[in-house]
């Protein structure tokens, strides 16, 4: 495993190593790991281009004003969307393509509640709420934004935070997982277990796989995208309120 010092330095050749005016979307960015991960990519990054999605103006005005005082050259443009549903991304995907050319990085760092113990809605597309939120939203993003990760001519990386190393058995019979226990509330739950962030988990792993394998790499003509790196993460616990424990 990388240690801790390791990713320091290399953070610390980021500027050196990385061109300037690198592009992002940060899916989830007024809090939590995707506020952090964003600071620390203005901190290193020349004249980054930063677009975070989230669904509140109070933190996104916070976060700006933050992300100002560490880099008073990086841009930054909130876009204020609710991203479980598919019509919302498909508009803000359309919007950044308007607006630029090519994406290095795309990062979801979205909340997902498959750990707590709650009751969840559906939404008006008739998704179930959670699985909007860790599978399909994330999916059409990368789907909507992947000719511009193509074209980008350096870094190009898609970063999901969720459940990478949490996959387990998948519900065929219920791929929105809407008859599945969450972690805590499960009895059974084990690391091979059938509960709703082990399934939602599995069908995105092997989603980025499926996409990996068929989008062409616009670079190479190759029909697989090597140049696209996607890292699929899962934490330990964070300050946040999609840990855990909550807290
Ligand atoms: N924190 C941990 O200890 C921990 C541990 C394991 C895994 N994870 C995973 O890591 C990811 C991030 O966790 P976190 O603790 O950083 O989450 P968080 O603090 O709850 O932050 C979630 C971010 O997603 C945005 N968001 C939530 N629902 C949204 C919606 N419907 N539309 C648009 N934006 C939405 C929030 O913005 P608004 O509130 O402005 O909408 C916020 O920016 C999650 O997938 C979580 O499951 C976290």
């Amino acid at each position: 495993m990388v240690t801790l010092e390791e990713v320091r330095a290399s953070n610390a050749q980021v500027s050196e190593s990385l061109s300037p005016g690198l592009v992002t979307v940060f899916v989830g960015g007024t809090r939590g790991v995707g506020e952090s991960t964003m600071k620390g990519f203005a901190r290193h990054v020349a004249q980054p281009r930063i677009y975070f999605v989230g669904r509140s103006e109070r933190a996104a005005a916070r976060v700006t004003a933050d992300l100002a005082a560490i880099n008073p050259r990086a841009e930054c443009h909130f876009i204020r969307v609710d991203v479980s549903l598919l019509r919302n991304v498909d508009k803000v995907c359309w919007d950044i393509k308007r607006r630029e050319r090519f994406v290095n990085l795309l990062f979801f760092a979205t909340g997902v509640p498959t750990v707590g113990k709650g009751q969840y809605s559906e939404t008006a597309e008739s998704l179930y709420y959670p699985t909007a939120m860790a599978y399909y939203s994330r999916v059409r993003f990368i789907v909507n934004l992947l000719p511009l990760l193509q074209r980008a001519p350096a870094l190009r990386r898609v970063v999901s935070v969720y459940g990478g190393g949490c996959e387990g058995q998948l519900c065929l019979g219920d791929l929105q997982g809407r008859s599945l226990p969450t972690v805590l509330s499960s009895t059974t739950s084990t690391p091979l277990g059938l509960d709703l962030r082990s399934h939602t988990s599995s069908m995105m792993t092997l989603a980025f796989e499926s996409l990996a394998l068929e989008a062409p790499d616009s670079h190479s003509g190759r029909p697989r995208s090597h140049g696209i790196i996607v890292i699929i993460v899962c934490l330990g616990l964070s300050q946040g309120p999609a840990a855990p424990c909550g807290g």
